[in-house]
């Protein structure tokens, strides 16, 4: 057994704005994610549930307000500092799986890896496509598999560097909802680690209903 100790907020947010030019993506967001649970976020399209994710996972930064993210100052990160830190803390999950085309899924699921200079990167990039259930595809390329497959795939990539915090960005946006539970039971079971917050935008009622708490983003705000 490890003896890890998690704080008791997984993500702090204070006042997050995110502008592009003249459209205020985000205004004012607050909230205290606690470590563990599995938070949905809910709102029309537009109403900000991909920037608010990519700025909490510092894919991208906040024009104003502060997050703290596994106990780190995420805005105050600079490049290629910032990067470094998601690819050590952060796993990402996207609606389009977001896959290199050209790579097999061995090779996607490593590649994180190799950029972080993981020292054990086969073995770990195989028993996480194992985890998924997909040992026998280590080999196929993303155009060779279901949908089901490619975000199992992304799954997988996602969990390769053990984070504690897992963003997912409409994870079943493209999927029928046998898969879409196929899906979501994976999550779940990933969810249930301890130690490990799940944040997952959705429009769909069968994935939020897998949440443990949900909240709502309507025009740049959160709700409820
Ligand atoms: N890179 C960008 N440049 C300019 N505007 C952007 C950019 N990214 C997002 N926006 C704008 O910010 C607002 C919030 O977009 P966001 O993608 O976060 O919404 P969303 O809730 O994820 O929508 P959807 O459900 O369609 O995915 C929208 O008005 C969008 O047009
Ligand atoms: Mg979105």
């Amino acid at each position: 057994m490890t003896n890890v100790v998690s704080p008791p907020i997984a993500v702090a947010l204070r006042n997050v704005e995110r502008r592009y030019g003249t459209v205020r993506a985000l205004r004012g967001v607050s909230a205290d994610i606690p470590t563990g649970v599995w938070l949905g976020v809910r709102g029309r399209s537009g109403s900000g549930k991909t920037t608010l994710l990519n700025c909490i996972g510092g894919i991208d930064a906040p024009t104003a307000g502060t997050i703290t993210c596994l106990g780190e100052d995420v805005v105050g990160l600079r490049e290629p500092a910032r990067t470094r830190w998601r690819l050590a803390r952060v796993g990402f999950v996207f609606q389009a799986f977001a896959l290199l085309p050209t790579l097999s899924a061995f090779e996607n699921v490593e590649l994180p890896l190799r950029i972080a200079g993981h020292p054990d990167r086969r073995r770990r990039a195989l028993a996480c496509l194992d985890r998924v259930g997909l040992s026998k595809w280590v080999d196929h390329r993303p155009a060779e598999m279901s949908g089901g497959q490619q975000q199992r795939v992304a799954i997988a990539r996602a969990l390769a560097n053990a984070p504690r915090l897992l963003l997912a960005d409409e994870p079943t946006g493209e999927l029928d909802t046998a898969t879409s539970r196929d899906i979501l039971t994976l999550l779940r079971e990933v969810a249930h680690e301890p130690g490990v917050t799940l944040i997952m935008s959705s429009h769909d009622p069968l994935a939020l209903s897998y949440c443990d708490q949900v909240v709502e983003m309507r025009d740049g705000q959160l709700v409820g």
